[in-house]
């Protein structure tokens, strides 16, 4: 028995309010614009996958950016402010894992590393630091950072995504705290294995898709649309007291230990 993959109900009017989301193009930043744009918000997409970005619904605005560039950074913002007067939501969700960054840590090539660590982890600082400005302006505004389970609990081959995905927790705590007086939110979203271009790309190396679905107690992958759904709660007022936190959107997997339980599931 499994639960029921969202409906696509619009669920919030985010009507007058502006969203900046890196990494937007494709996977579960694209169902976040998509997510947004039907709540009634204005959509700024961030990506360096210019085609991809053209396949996006009318609507959603692109601006090309690679969110390890300051200057991008700087760009991206400015755009979305020019465009439409602030930003109220910022969804740090650009980040790679090339498939060459499975290996152990003694194998890591150092090129690699450095540009897991540009992009999964000071790529969310850059627009964070160039976005704050106008949310601590109107005193409000809340920033989402996509981390992962894998920044809670961790396997083999993972040594540069893992502890980058720790440190976007704690990017999550940091700023959150910082900026807690001056109407500022900050909340990351830990998903389990959602059914993206990334996970596509690896699925197969992890045994199959029936396989890694069978891992997570619910008896299937997630779907961009549910992640999406939880930004736009995480991001509305009826989140007002949710700061400096994460929230595990995994099908239970995270909860599982699956060397405990003598019952296959
Ligand atoms: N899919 C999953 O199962 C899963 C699980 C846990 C966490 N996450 C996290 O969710 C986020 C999105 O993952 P996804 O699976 O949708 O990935 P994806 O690879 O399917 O899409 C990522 C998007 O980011 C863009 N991007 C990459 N580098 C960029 C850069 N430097 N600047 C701007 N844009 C850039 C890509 O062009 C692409 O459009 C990531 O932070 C990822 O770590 C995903």
């Amino acid at each position: 028995m499994t639960t029921q993959r969202p409906t696509g109900r619009v669920l919030y009017d985010n009507t007058g309010r502006v969203i900046l989301v890196s990494g937007g193009a494709m996977g579960i930043g694209r169902a976040i614009c998509e997510a947004w744009l039907k709540s009634g918000a204005s959509v700024v997409c961030m990506d360096v996958d210019d085609e991809a970005a053209a396949e996006l619904p009318d609507g959603i605005e692109f601006v090309y950016g690679d969110t390890s560039k300051e200057d991008d950074c700087r760009n991206a913002v400015a755009f979305a402010v020019e465009s439409h007067g602030t930003i109220d939501v910022l969804v740090n969700n650009a980040a790679i894992q090339p498939k060459a960054s499975y290996v152990p840590v003694h194998e890591m090539a150092q090129e690699l590393w450095d540009r897991m660590v540009a992009v999964n982890f000071t790529g969310y600082t850059l627009l964070a630091k160039h976005t704050i400005p106008i949310m601590r302006k109107q005193q409000s505004g809340v920033i989402v950072n996509m981390a992962s389970g894998q920044a809670h609990r961790t396997a083999r081959q993972v040594p540069a995504y893992g502890p980058i995905k720790a440190a976007n927790l704690h990017q999550t705590r940091q700023w959150g705290v910082e900026y807690a007086r001056e109407g500022i939110r900050v909340v990351s979203v830990s998903p389990g294995c959602i059914n993206t271009p990334m996970v596509r790309a690896t699925l197969a190396e992890q045994g199959g898709e029936a396989q890694v679905a069978n891992r997570h107690p619910l008896g299937r992958i997630g779907q961009p649309e549910e992640i999406a759904a939880a930004v736009l709660w995480l991001s509305s007022a009826d989140a007002a007291f949710i700061t400096a936190t994460d929230l595990e959107v995994d099908g239970g997997l995270g909860a599982f230990a699956a060397f405990a339980d003598p019952y296959p599931m």
